[in-house]
């Protein structure tokens, strides 16, 4: 019983296609990915896991080897391969979306889920982190918070809708999550 489903009483997931998890670093994607994975016994896949395992180096590596841009081109390859999952979580880099073919090609298989949370939650859960170079000599809260804001209409637009994540409990934040797609399915259905 990893994920507690007995104590939890977690709505039953009427949903078949993957659940892509978008949002700014520290949003809590790991988390909530995990948690749906052992709820709903679902597979799970990380972009950036997948981009380590290819690349055989760390991201910062990538990062600090070959820059940027190739680490984008990784990306886009990484998500290109998930286009035949289902019932998988997908949690993406938190840049992986403002490539246009990126989300075109998460939106063939998956529902995308937007996590959001404050600039000053975000910094308290990433402050320690040395693994996230696009904010490597960037660890405060205004950095944080322009370059959401520059990131907002293109996680907004990815996005199918979005959960607010500040707060609250992650059992609550999937609870949030699995009704809304129960309701995209009921939708359909009628
Ligand atoms: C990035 C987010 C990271 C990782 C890379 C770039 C970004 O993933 O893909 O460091 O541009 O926001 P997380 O969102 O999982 O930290």
């Amino acid at each position: 019983n990893r994920g507690g489903k007995e104590q939890q009483n977690m709505p039953e997931l009427l949903f078949q296609d993957n659940i892509a998890l978008i949002g700014f670093m520290g949003v809590g994607k790991s988390t909530v990915s995990h948690y749906l994975r052992d709820q709903y016994s679902m597979d799970e896949v990380e972009t950036d896991a997948m981009i380590v395992e290819s690349e055989n180096m760390a991201i910062r590596d990538i990062f600090e080897k070959y820059g940027e841009p190739y680490f984008r081109d990784c990306e886009a390859r990484a998500i290109l391969k998930l286009l035949d999952c289902r019932r998988t979580v997908i949690s993406c880099g938190g840049g992986a979306v403002m490539r246009r073919e990126n989300v075109e090609n998460l939106k063939k298989s998956s529902r995308i889920v937007l996590l959001a949370a404050e600039p000053e939650t975000i910094l308290n859960r990433v402050r320690h982190s040395d693994s996230r170079p696009i904010l490597n000599g960037h660890m405060n809260v205004e950095y944080i918070a322009e370059l959401m804001e520059k990131r907002r209409t293109a996680y907004e637009a990815a996005a199918d809708w979005m959960v607010s994540t500040d707060g609250k409990r992650v059992e609550e934040i999937c609870e949030e999550i699995v009704q809304k797609l129960n309701g995209m399915v009921r939708e359909k259905e009628t």
